[in-house]
């Protein structure tokens, strides 16, 4: 009986194992028919040599191909294909097409991602031990959070936003995206399908959680300062809430004024529409003074504080809160209890920790620092493009782009990344307008030297598509 010459090549640099890499090309020769029963195949002492690796390699692939059915064991009499080469499945006659690999890292500019700081600081780690040594618990954690974690919270805003908040007020969540779907589940206790209004653009998460939990999202376009409140009274029926990020509109970056702010409220009370206000990253100021948070204005308007820690610790803990007090505040905890899906009890303990250690004051004033020496890199890299219109740089952790044509940001995005660089076009942040040709960087990840080489390669490629003497200087 024939044995079967098999087309296999080994890639040493490759993250699949060697014998892993032997049972797949052997296994798709076997698919396509080059290799069929009934040929035998080689022992698995001279493929090994052939192929240079260690004999349990070819056995380890020949032992995979056998489980599967592909080869036969006979023993001393070697190893046959078990398919013969003229029966192929037809969805199997084109190869599975090679899982695309980055050819080289990439520079990543997601907005909303922070640097990675807070996990190399050692109170952090300190934080994590305290917990851990903490008496075990087998109950589950508390509804709304734990005792300790709530009232560090409120201490956390008293001193951060200077709101004077009770810690009976703070329902601990899994982030902002656990705080919104816990308001559909409430406000749909009152009305089936409850009507959100959120900003165009907006945060394209929100809209999709919101959608999700069972709410009819509505959008309104947004000014250079954010929502304008003249334009609620437009909305009819009103909305039973609305989602507003009044500090730093995500993501143009627009603040609103007080004025406006106190006329929404306004509009608010005389409506019943409970106002969320995703106060997602006022820790981070790099120019002025944060306004006080529309909660804390005086107003007869039901409230929800939305807070994270996705932006000044890592979205990789999911932890959250949210501050509502009143009508609306029994509802939602009412609602939470019932739910009774408790953030995890040892994160807390070590969040808790933290704050009240002061690591979490010192992290985050360590990480203004660092944002802002990358805004003011990004600012004087960009500084002689009168081409390029920055934006949203008043503060957080991203800046917008607006690009001059004929340069089209979602292809330039596209082209970034075979360069090795992400970056988000503006354009699925809109839900309903037609989008602004621009782009959102984050540049809260990246190093300092990451963020020169993406912005040098975003140029390069810019200019590629617009020659520098065919910019517009007007
Ligand atoms: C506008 C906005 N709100 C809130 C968040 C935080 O969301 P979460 O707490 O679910 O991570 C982000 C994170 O990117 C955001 O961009």
């Amino acid at each position: 009986m024939a044995v079967a010459e098999l087309p296999v090549t080994l890639d040493r640099n490759s993250p699949s194992s060697l014998a892993a890499q032997v049972a797949a090309q052997l296994r798709r020769a076997i698919l396509e028919g080059t290799v069929g029963a009934p040929h035998h195949l080689p022992s698995s002492r001279r493929l090994a040599a052939d192929l240079g690796v260690s004999r349990g390699v070819v056995v380890r692939a020949y032992e995979q191909l056998t489980g599967e059915g592909y080869l036969e064991g006979h023993g001393a009499a070697g190893t046959r294909v078990a398919v013969r080469a003229d029966v192929r499945a037809p969805a199997c006659a084109t190869p599975p097409r090679p899982r695309e690999e980055p050819s080289r890292p990439v520079i990543d500019l997601t907005p909303g991602r922070p640097s990675d700081a807070p996990f190399a600081d050692r109170s952090w780690r300190t934080a994590w031990r305290e917990a851990l040594a903490e008496p075990g618990h087998i109950a589950l954690p508390p509804a709304l959070g734990t005792d300790r974690l709530r009232a560090a919270i409120a201490g956390h805003l008293a001193t951060t936003r200077g709101l004077a908040v009770d810690a009976e007020d703070v329902v601990v969540t899994a982030g902002t995206s656990d705080a919104l779907q816990l308001i559909v589940t409430a406000l749909r206790a009152r009305s089936p399908k409850p009507r959100v209004l959120v900003e165009d653009p907006g945060y394209p998460t929100a809209r999709r959680v919101l959608t999700t939990a069972g709410a009819q999202v509505q959008t309104l376009p947004v000014g250079p300062d954010g929502l304008c409140a003249a334009q609620l009274t437009t909305v009819d029926p009103a909305p039973d809430a609305v989602l507003i990020t009044p500090s730093h509109q995500y993501p143009l970056g627009g603040r609103m004024p007080v004025q406006e702010r106190l006329a929404l409220l306004e509009w608010a009370a005389e409506h019943q529409v409970l106002v969320l206000e995703d106060d997602y990253d006022s820790e981070f100021r790099h120019r002025r003074m944060p306004l006080p948070a529309t909660a804390s204005l005086p107003s007869q308007a039901e409230v929800a504080l939305l807070g994270s820690f996705s932006k000044t610790l890592s979205p990789w803990l999911r932890c959250g809160y949210l501050v509502v007090s009143g009508a609306a505040g029994d509802l939602l905890k009412e609602t939470r209890t019932g739910l009774d899906t408790p953030v995890c009890g040892v994160l807390q303990s070590a969040l808790a920790h933290y704050i009240d250690d002061g690591g979490l004051a010192r992290h985050t004033a360590r990480a203004r620092r660092a944002y802002a020496h990358r805004r003011a890199l990004l600012l004087d890299r960009l500084a002689d493009r009168p081409d390029l219109e920055l934006d949203a740089l008043e503060g957080g952790l991203h800046a917008v782009v607006r690009l001059p044509p004929p340069v089209d940001a979602e292809d330039l995005a596209a082209m970034a990344l075979t360069h090795g660089v992400r970056i988000v076009p503006l354009a699925p942040y809109y839900a309903h307008r037609p989008p602004e040709n621009g782009l959102v960087i984050g540049y809260g990840a990246p190093s300092d030297l990451q963020l020169t080489r993406a912005l040098d390669i975003l140029l390069h490629l810019i200019d590629t598509t617009v020659p520098p003497d065919g910019r517009d200087h007007t």
